[in-house]
């Protein structure tokens, strides 16, 4: 099959080829997918540079990936089952992640065929291209595991930080699901997209800060990561809560070493003691549970992720350059099927 293979961390021009490589062959517990779509994705960024060093530590590799094809975002079809496989069956159309456990590895993603385990992946639903739901898994899984939407609804509000990005796209959508007023934040030229969205109201961080104005939030939403401690709590209600989900702004942020983690470690210690933050926790939920419920959104139309620009697998280095480049309004697809 043909495949992105990553040789080495550096600058994706000089670190990813397209290899003709042998199609893995399932554990027990994975079925082989005939990858139809596949995402970029920040995670994807980090593992590529091996930026900050601290992923080639905590997964990716120490002195170069352990895994060789990148990407974990798919969608496709079962075309073999491992033998302990039970919830797939060949002809099954699936999508979900490519791995179980943290995205700061390859997943294998960016190929003609990856072999998955069948606990993080879901049936996409019919109605739903490969496109779409390929475009959401490591994104919806991040926007659904940083708050406990159903405790929200209509009366509440939530304000987004980097609404229009991979993230924030999908969280704005989930609260708009839960009947929440909703204000997203990003750049003035996402406004259409965002209003689209079903955003109430639009700020352009460019030129606003909204924390000096009087509005209060039920929840700051925060993606970009760009809040402090003391200037978010200005723009909470009394029971709010501010949501970080932490954002490296593809190596503009954080120390080349150690990234954003630091700053990651001091918001898990200061949840224990402060009731403005969700409680934080190292154990994620299955993943074909958060996949379950993403299919549930996007079957019902309440999550219609918007696709920007497409790539043959060729195009990987590309795709990632215009990824960290930003200015792209939606997910950046590969189409290995199209190589
Ligand atoms: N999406 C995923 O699948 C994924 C996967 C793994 C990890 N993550 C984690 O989640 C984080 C967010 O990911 P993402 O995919 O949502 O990122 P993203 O697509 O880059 O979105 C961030 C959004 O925030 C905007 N922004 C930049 N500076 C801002 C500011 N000062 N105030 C308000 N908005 C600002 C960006 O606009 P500009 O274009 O103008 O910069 C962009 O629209 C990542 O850093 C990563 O750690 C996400």
């Amino acid at each position: 099959m043909k495949a992105i293979v990553q040789k080495g961390y550096g600058e994706f021009e000089d670190v990813l080829r397209l290899y003709e490589v042998d199609v893995p062959t399932p554990k027990p517990h994975e079925v082989l997918v005939r990858v139809v779509a596949t995402s970029v994705h920040a995670d994807v960024w980090h593992v590529v540079k091996g930026q900050p060093r601290a992923v080639r530590l905590f997964g990716a590799g120490l002195f170069g990936p352990k895994s060789s094809i990148p990407g974990t975002d798919l969608a496709g079809t079962v075309t073999q089952v491992g033998d302990a496989v039970t919830r797939f069956a060949v002809g099954d159309e699936v999508f979900g992640e490519s791995h179980g456990g943290l995205q700061w590895t390859n997943g294998g993603a960016f190929a003609e065929f990856a072999a998955v385990p069948e606990s993080a992946l879901a049936r996409k639903p019919a109605n739903v291209t490969f496109e779409a739901a390929a475009a959401v898994p490591t994104s919806g899984f991040i926007a659904l595991t940083n708050l406990d939407f159903e405790v929200y609804g209509p009366g509440h509000r939530i304000i987004v930080n980097g609404a229009a990005g991979g993230v924030g796209s999908v969280a704005l959508q989930v609260a708009k699901a839960r009947g929440m007023h909703v204000t997203a934040v990003d750049r003035a030229d996402t406004f259409e997209f965002l209003h689209a969205l079903g955003a109430d109201c639009l700020i352009d961080y460019e030129q606003q800060d909204f924390t000096q104005g009087s509005e209060r939030y039920d929840v700051i939403y925060d993606v970009a990561s760009t809040l402090t401690l003391d200037n978010y709590q200005r723009a909470l209600s009394p029971h709010g809560k501010y949501v970080r989900v932490g954002h490296e702004h593809y190596g503009q942020r954080g120390s080349q070493t150690w990234g954003s983690l630091p700053e990651f470690f001091k918001f898990v210690m200061l949840s224990a003691v402060r009731k403005d933050l969700p409680s934080m926790s190292f154990s994620l939920p299955p993943k074909h549970k958060i996949m379950t419920q993403l299919a549930a959104l996007l079957e019902a139309g309440l999550l219609t992720p918007h696709i920007a620009r497409r790539f043959p697998l060729e195009g990987a280095s590309q795709a990632l350059r215009e990824l960290e480049q930003g200015r792209v309004i939606g997910k950046i697809m590969l189409c290995p099927q199209a190589t």
